[in-house]
């Protein structure tokens, strides 16, 4: 069966200190209610170190935001995927439309990267998505099986069940607009039977489709109502402990 996912991404915010205050909180929160999804955050570079230490016995997951695929090297300003594991992250957020809106990331990249993680047994949180401009044009599908097919080129099949996909429509990304259920659905189901055309049954079988996109505590209920959505990716409404907690508790 699929897993159920609950990412906070932090993406740029959170000092260390601000960081361990919030996964303190978390931790107990958790600790005395507990949750059956996987809750994990996604924390700046900085932050990963300490936040592993403070939660290694922990219910809660890290990931990284980011890595890139050579294992080591010239590349300033980057980090690879063992040292994400070595860090303590045991997922990794891959093809995020901001890295490859703001920072030229393309398919081929990203799917370099997924590969590299899947190497240091890092589970890739694959980033998808259309353009408003896309989905008006009645692209949405032929998008998204580009980013698929290119993104997850030469992968084989029995890592497929390796990787969490997150639809992350571009449109619905911190400006307040969530895709509503019908359509995250007709995404998801869609996603879904791509790739067990490409990959067989048994490889998607227990494939997280994960949505994002201006999640809230006030639309998690009808979102997770959907059986096709496996999760959720949180980004504005991750930041602030209570909102994420009213988000990972939702019922
Ligand atoms: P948002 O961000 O929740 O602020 O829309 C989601 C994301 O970027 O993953």
């Amino acid at each position: 069966m699929a897993k159920t996912f609950i990412v906070a991404n932090w993406k740029m915010n959170k000092t260390t200190g601000q960081a361990l205050e919030y996964a303190r909180g978390l931790k107990a929160a958790l600790l005395q209610n507990p949750v059956s999804a996987v809750v994990v955050i996604a924390p700046p570079f900085t932050g990963m170190r300490a936040l592993a230490e403070e939660l290694k016995d922990s219910a809660v997951c890290l990931a990284a935001q980011n890595m890139h695929p050579a294992a080591r090297g010239a590349f300033t300003g980057e980090i690879s995927g063992e040292m994400v594991v070595d860090a303590g992250c045991r997922y990794c957020i891959i093809g995020h439309s901001e890295r490859r809106q703001l920072f030229g990331e393309d398919n081929h990249l990203i799917n370099a990267k997924i590969t590299a993680a899947l190497n240091y047994g890092v589970m890739p949180i694959f980033c998808i998505g259309e353009t408003l401009a896309s989905r008006n044009a009645g692209e949405t599908f032929s998008v998204l099986s580009k980013q698929l097919k290119e993104g997850l080129n030469k992968i084989p099949a029995n890592d497929i069940g390796k990787i969490a996909i997150a639809y992350e429509p571009v449109w619905a990304i911190g400006t307040g607009l969530t895709a509503t259920p019908g359509q995250v659905h007709e995404a998801h189901s869609f996603i879904r039977n791509l790739l067990s055309e490409i990959y067989g049954e048994k490889a998607t079988a227990d494939l997280s489709i994960i949505y994002g996109g201006s999640v809230t505590a006030a639309n998690i209920s009808s979102l997770m109502a959907e059986k096709e959505i496996n999760g959720v990716l949180v980004g504005s409404a991750s930041l602030d402990l209570a909102s994420f907690l009213a988000i990972v508790n939702f019922k």
